[in-house]
């Protein structure tokens, strides 16, 4: 029996799809393929966070429908799922399946029922033991959280997957350290507010904050890189952000999601900080860690953003120098408070912000990677790349390649950058 599974969206999406593989490889006797033509089962395991991707998925269904496999079953999973539920039997009545971003570990389950729709996202599965399946051996990615606390007035997430529970420290650890036994060096904890860590158990639990979470992980022997996302702006307080910078095991990368840099848009974002606040926040982390790189998501032409706000974004993106950024367009969102403003933005204004901002990145890049040349990072080699080079990435999240095969996987290397690309950067082992 074989399975073909397609994931959009987030690196929590890409979890649940590692964890739904695991439970149907083990209980239910499939094998992955990657060709949807000749699988037995078929999941989309869907985002909303934009409407694009919704809208397409409908598309999409149509056409597995029509090249499947006669017998071939159809199941959507994610956060489609989660909202649009039911509807999505209605629209394509040829789904077998609608299973929650909530509800993965019941896979096996509703695969064997017609139609079902388990959407529920109150469900608590934060203490569910998942079977093991980890795409890369080199990297093994651990939700330490479900669902989402917060409020920010466009986003569908919390409608999706419900309330923030922890997932107990003992599980995690003992999730990282049977990672590790299985050769990986790195782990990527994921969750959608990880340094809200251990406001919400399920059970009885002694109280962890996630700079314990990070110190407690870092004993781990064996164990040489720790990666999160994402943290919220909102919660770096001093004790994170020097754990942070002091312990040698974490990289030294951050993601520090901006969403907008006018006071007055992210109040109607309900972001919960101030321009001051990120801009207070960057400099104690520079101050604390020089070296670190810190990435950002930002939305243009939220409801109300007005010129002099959208002069604001660019102003911490001058200020701060992002090393990446992941830019949208506003998008409204069904279920979200946000969908009701009324005071939209033009979207020819929307998209002339969207490209301005991005310009405006991909200037300050070239500045920051003329300066890589001729630099020796120390790189983790995770994949096997066109035209016989390897690559991975340095602590603090630069992709680079080198030429070169297998033996360079799960190792670390000084390499010496010799030419520079805006996603990539080349270079040569020098030890
Ligand atoms: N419109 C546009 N972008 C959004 N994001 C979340 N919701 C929306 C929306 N309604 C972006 C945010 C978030 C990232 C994952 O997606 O920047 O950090
Ligand atoms: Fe991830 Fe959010 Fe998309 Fe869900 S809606 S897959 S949480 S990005």
């Amino acid at each position: 029996m074989k399975l073909f599974i397609e994931t959009l969206g987030c690196a929590m999406n890409s979890r649940d799809s590692e964890h739904m593989i695991a439970e149907l490889t083990e209980k239910e006797g499939y094998e992955t393929t990657n060709d949807f033509r000749e699988a037995d089962l078929i999941l989309i395991n869907t985002c909303s966070v934009r409407e694009k991707p919704v809208s397409k998925l409908f598309s999409e269904l149509g056409v597995f429908n029509k090249k499947k496999k006669p017998d071939a079953k159809i199941g959507v999973c994610g956060c489609t799922a989660s909202h649009l539920g039911e509807e999505i039997i209605k629209r394509a009545p040829y789904v077998n399946f609608v299973l929650g971003a909530r509800n993965v570990s019941k896979i096996s389950e509703v695969l064997h029922k017609d139609r079902a729709v388990e959407i529920d996202i109150n469900y608590d599965e934060s203490e569910f033991a998942f079977n093991d399946f980890r795409t890369s051996s080199y990297k093994a990615f651990i939700n330490i959280s479900i669902g989402c606390d917060k409020s920010c007035t466009y986003c569908i997430v919390p409608k999706t997957r419900g309330d923030e529970i922890s997932i107990p420290d003992t599980l995690i650890i003992n999730e990282a350290k049977k990672a590790v036994d299985a050769g990986a060096k790195e782990i990527f904890l994921l969750g959608q507010n990880v340094n809200n860590y251990g406001r919400r158990f399920s059970g009885e639990h002694e109280k962890v904050n996630f700079s314990e979470l990070l110190r407690r992980l870092s004993k781990i022997e064996g164990l040489e890189r720790i990666r999160f996302t994402s943290p919220h702006p909102f919660h770096m307080d001093d004790e994170f952000i020097e754990e942070f910078a002091k312990n040698p095991k974490i990289c030294k990368s951050m993601h520090m999601p901006l969403q907008s840099g006018s006071s007055k848009v992210l109040k109607e974002m309900k972001r919960g900080y101030t321009k001051e606040w990120f801009l207070n926040r960057v400099e104690k982390l520079r101050k604390e860690c020089p070296e670190v790189s810190i990435s950002t998501d930002i939305i243009v032409a939220f409801p109300g953003e007005s010129d002099e706000d959208f002069l604001d974004s660019l102003d911490v993106m001058r200020q701060v120098r992002f090393n990446q950024i992941f830019s949208f367009k506003y998008s409204a969102r069904p279920e979200t408070e946000a969908e009701h403003f009324t005071n939209t933005v033009d979207e020819e204004v929307a998209s002339l912000r969207l490209t301005t901002l991005q310009n405006l990145h991909t200037e300050i890049l070239d500045e920051i990677n003329a300066t890589s040349l001729g630099k020796t990072y120390k790189v983790y080699f995770e994949d096997l790349i066109q035209d016989y080079y390897v690559s991975g990435r340095s602590d603090d999240n630069i992709v680079i390649k080198v030429k070169g095969s297998d033996e360079l996987l799960g190792q670390f290397r000084d390499v010496k950058i010799t030419s520079i690309g805006r996603t990539i950067l080349t270079g040569e082992v020098v030890a």
